[in-house]
């Protein structure tokens, strides 16, 4: 979307909708989430939709087939398929958004992003009705899957080919947080998994092209003219491989966040290294609205993989080799993940095995009962009003 008015009042309120949701630390989702392999895809459904078996997601292909894209649409597959998935993909959105004004009227449906503007959002927001609105809230869910899900794949393979620092981050966890699952609270005494997890996104960032900005007048640089209208790409890639401040930047090395010496070394520890304003996030005015949601679930679900398990390569069972995790295979698209692999979750003890699957239960029975309760109510307040009408 170009700079304009709908980008500025969409981004204002995607912006009071993420801000309100960290500042309520997710209405506690993420510890329900965090053991699940689509957790980005079940917070972003629950924070938006107020339902996570929403979840399931695919990507479109196009991207890779760019020359035959200006094939004319009669005569183009791509564009005639990508033209219904959009169409699709909208009238899903006006559905949900529909479907939550229904629930609403009957008293039913419990806070998320499109109940928020249900209740106030043409008022705070200047949008120009549902159908954008339904839009805008679609695509927040939409972003917050396909980019976190990302990280949290390359952290599999980051542990997987890195075991001695699997073994760190998992004495730091112990540490600090008693044995306990780690939380939001503990993560300024784990600097350890953070430095992992920034080095994760650093050593293979998801978006590695970055986002194409447009050059709003002519401009020079460094000698080169750039007209008015031109695209630029950001080479994510290239950013986070500079040797000058990434020495050694082919390899993982989480010690350049933690150890005075290295370029990119910042103190206090208890607040850095932090993904926050990562080049990978983009730049100026349309920088990732998503940063802290993406820290806060990265450190969750990282932190809680390093917590219950040995990420391990998986024995073929035929020769008793590993089998490989490839560290340079991923799809084509614009936001990449590795390509599938076959791995070894490992439970790090038959107690913390236990103590995971009862923490889930209790999740799980505990989400129950509040839905429960809130449909019980619900439904007694309902009967109440038609008896008194
Ligand atoms: C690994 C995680 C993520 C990465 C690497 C990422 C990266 C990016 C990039 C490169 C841009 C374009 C910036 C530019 O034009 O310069 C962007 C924009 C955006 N991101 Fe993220 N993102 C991530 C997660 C999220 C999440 C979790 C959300 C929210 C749920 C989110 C919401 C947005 C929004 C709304 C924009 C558009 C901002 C605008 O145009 O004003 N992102 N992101």
């Amino acid at each position: 979307m170009g700079k304009n008015q709908y980008w500025a009042r969409q981004r204002r309120l995607t912006h009071a909708y993420l801000t309100e949701a960290s500042n309520a630390h997710y209405y506690g989702i993420m510890y329900h989430e965090s053991s699940l392999e689509d957790m980005a895809s079940k917070v972003m459904c629950q924070l938006t939709w107020d339902d996570p078996s929403l979840s399931e997601y695919s990507g479109p292909i196009t991207n890779v087939l760019t020359p035959l894209w200006h094939l004319p649409e009669m005569i183009n597959p791509w564009k005639r398929a990508e033209r219904r998935r959009h169409d699709e993909q909208q009238d899903w959105w006006m559905e949900r958004l529909m479907h939550i004004r229904a629930k609403m009227m009957l008293g039913l449906q419990r806070p998320c992003f499109a109940r928020q503007y249900l209740e106030k959002g043409h008022k705070r927001s200047n949008l120009s009705g549902d159908y954008e609105a339904s839009c805008v809230i679609g695509m927040i869910a939409l972003v917050g899957i396909f980019t976190v899900a990302g990280p949290l794949s390359y952290w599999l393979v980051s542990m997987v080919h890195h075991p001695q620092w699997q073994t760190i981050v998992q004495k730091e966890i112990d540490e600090e947080c008693h044995g306990r699952m780690p939380t939001l609270e503990d993560a300024p005494r784990l600097p350890v998994l953070r430095a992992c997890i920034k080095e994760t996104m650093r050593w293979r960032p998801n978006v590695p092209t970055g986002v194409a900005h447009e050059m709003e007048a002519d401009d020079v640089f460094r000698g080169y003219h750039l007209a008015k209208g031109t695209r630029i790409l950001p080479l994510d890639w290239a950013f986070l491989r500079n040797p000058m401040k990434y020495p050694d930047p082919d390899n993982f090395r989480p010690e350049r966040w933690l150890e005075p010496g290295w370029p990119t070394y910042q103190e206090p520890l208890s607040h850095f290294p932090t993904i926050k304003g990562m080049t990978s996030f983009g730049w100026g005015q349309r920088q990732c609205l998503g940063q802290t949601l993406t820290q806060d679930e990265l450190i969750v679900a990282c932190g809680a993989l390093s917590w219950c398990f040995n990420l391990k390569p998986k024995k073929d069972l035929a020769t008793g080799l590993d089998l490989p995790v490839p560290m340079d295979k991923s799809n084509s698209l614009l936001i990449i993940k590795p390509s599938p692999f076959q791995m070894t979750f490992e439970p790090r003890s038959k107690a913390r095995k236990q103590q995971a699957l009862r923490l889930w239960e209790e999740s799980d029975a505990r989400d129950r009962r509040e839905r429960y309760e809130f449909a019980e109510a619900a439904t007694i307040a309902l009967e109440k009003l038609k008896t008194e009408i």
